[in-house]
């Protein structure tokens, strides 16, 4: 992330972003990233199609967005790392510092999301070489489903990647001050984005496009459970990079005479954009070679190697796609160990780099369990019938995310003053302002715990 150094004028000696540009691409990378092209497109097909995509939509307007304004927020106003954050405006404005506990669930859903979130980043990076090498020309569904089992029936491979992947995640953060980012994120995510639109043309012209559209689309409540819209609510937050304290900490290094509300709606309308071209790129092709849509974690990578494979120019349109995708995953990724570093830096004296490291190698071990997850430990179940990643992934996604932006959400709405709020968002109305409030008092925490009930109920 690109924090300049000047630290003039702000209370707290936070780092600053250089300008609101700057902030918008580190939350656009941070937002943008695996959850959109990887985790979007096969919990639709989990979730049945259409319901998911209705639900998740819903949830982003409704409770995604103005927690988003929530936190960037309490960040900002606060100027301390997430769970210190929480526990100073606590003690300040409602009397108890146990607010910061939520910035520590936040800490420990950070680390376990890096934990497969590195694994995954790896996925994508050992696709560079194997688009490259060729094997994906004029590829079938079947070649690309065996190449995708063969990358994970090798533990070595997918340890390699995982570990360059974590690496860098690290070095990044350790740096702490860093232009790098902010090009990669000016120029690379942008092209990532024309990647998905060139897909997107070919699974026009190529897939079953009309098919892919009203799968996506069509409103059909018939498969919607408490499960699936649990993943819904779950992808939501998991998707906008709220609920642990991500935007927190990047709202502490946010100038004061930014609005944040503004801000907020270009994050959400990249972050969902980019999440349904990828679903509308993906499912037509998906229709079009006989693939399953509720094939799992495997999705993209058996499905847009058919493309790549059969396009013109396709294994170096494939290659420089994957390359686009690894980066806009580590703009995430390092989005998910610096709030674990900032909030433990604050509390001792340990320095950014050791705690980088540190908690990389914590990432890193964790990151095992999901590895095995697609090899010998697909049999081992943890909570209910999920094995160890998908165990993670649940409680992180559907339940610690879910719980800590409504936890944000009634402290940012029923514990500051109306006044503070005010004063601290720069909304441009009074009407805009009262909606988002009523929001965060009401429809996050309710929708939140209604959907909760349900799935406790079901
Ligand atoms: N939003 C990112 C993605 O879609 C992942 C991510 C980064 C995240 N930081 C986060 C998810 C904080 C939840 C919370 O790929």
């Amino acid at each position: 992330m690109q924090v300049s150094n000047q630290t003039s004028g702000n209370a707290g000696g936070m780092p600053h972003w250089s300008s609101r540009f700057a902030f918008i691409m580190a939350a656009v990378g941070s937002a943008v990233g695996l959850g959109n092209i990887w985790k979007f497109p096969y919990m639709v097909g989990t979730g049945g199609g259409s319901a998911f995509v209705l639900v998740y939509l819903g949830c982003v307007l409704l409770i995604g967005a103005p927690i988003l304004i929530a936190e960037l927020m309490l960040g900002r106003k606060a100027q301390r790392a997430p769970a210190e954050a929480l526990a100073h405006l606590g003690r300040v404005h409602g009397g108890t510092a146990a607010w910061g506990l939520i910035g520590v669930m936040g800490v420990v859903a950070a680390l376990l999301i890096l934990s497969f979130y590195s694994v995954v980043a790896g996925w994508a990076v050992a696709y560079v070489p194997e688009m490259l090498s060729g094997n994906l020309d004029k590829a079938t569904a079947e070649m690309t489903g065996a190449a995708f089992g063969e990358l994970l029936g090798d533990p070595m491979q997918l340890l390699l990647w995982h570990t360059v992947f974590m690496a860098l995640t690290v070095f990044i953060v350790a740096g702490g001050v860093t232009g790098g980012i902010e090009a990669a994120v000016t120029w690379l995510m942008p092209l990532l984005f024309l990647m998905l639109l060139v897909l997107l043309g070919y699974a026009m012209v190529e897939g079953e496009f009309a098919q892919g559209l009203a799968y996506m689309f069509k409103p059909d409540f018939s498969a919607l459970t408490p499960e699936v819209a649990i993943a819904a609510a779950g992808q939501a937050f998991f998707s906008l990079s709220i609920g642990l304290g991500t935007m927190l900490a990047y709202g502490s290094y946010l100038p004061r005479d930014i609005s944040i509300p503004k801000t907020a709606v270009t994050v959400a309308l990249a972050d969902t954009t980019v999440a349904l071209v990828a679903g509308c790129a993906i499912f037509p092709i998906v229709f079009a070679s006989g693939l399953n849509p509720a094939e799992g974690p495997g999705l993209v990578f058996v499905t847009l190697p058919v493309a790549f494979g059969n396009m013109p120019f396709g294994l170096i349109v494939g290659a420089v796609f994957f390359v686009l995708l690894s980066v806009a995953a580590l703009t995430s990724s390092i989005s998910l160990l610096e709030p674990i570093v900032a909030t433990i830096k604050e509390r001792t004296r340990v320095s950014r780099l050791v705690l980088s490291i540190a908690i990389g190698i914590a990432a890193w071990l964790l990151g095992f369990a999901t590895i095995w997850s697609f090899g010998d430990w697909s049999d081992v179940k943890i909570l209910g019938d999920r094995n160890p990643f998908d165990s993670i992934d649940y409680l992180t996604s559907s339940i610690m995310l879910p719980l800590g932006g409504a936890l944000m959400a009634v402290f940012a709405g029923w514990v500051l003053t109306r006044e503070d709020l005010w004063h601290e968002l720069g909304f441009d109305s009074r009407a805009m302002f009262n909606l988002w409030r009523f929001l965060v008092r009401f429809v996050a925490p309710v929708g939140v715990a209604v959907v909760a009930v349900n799935k406790i109920l079901s």
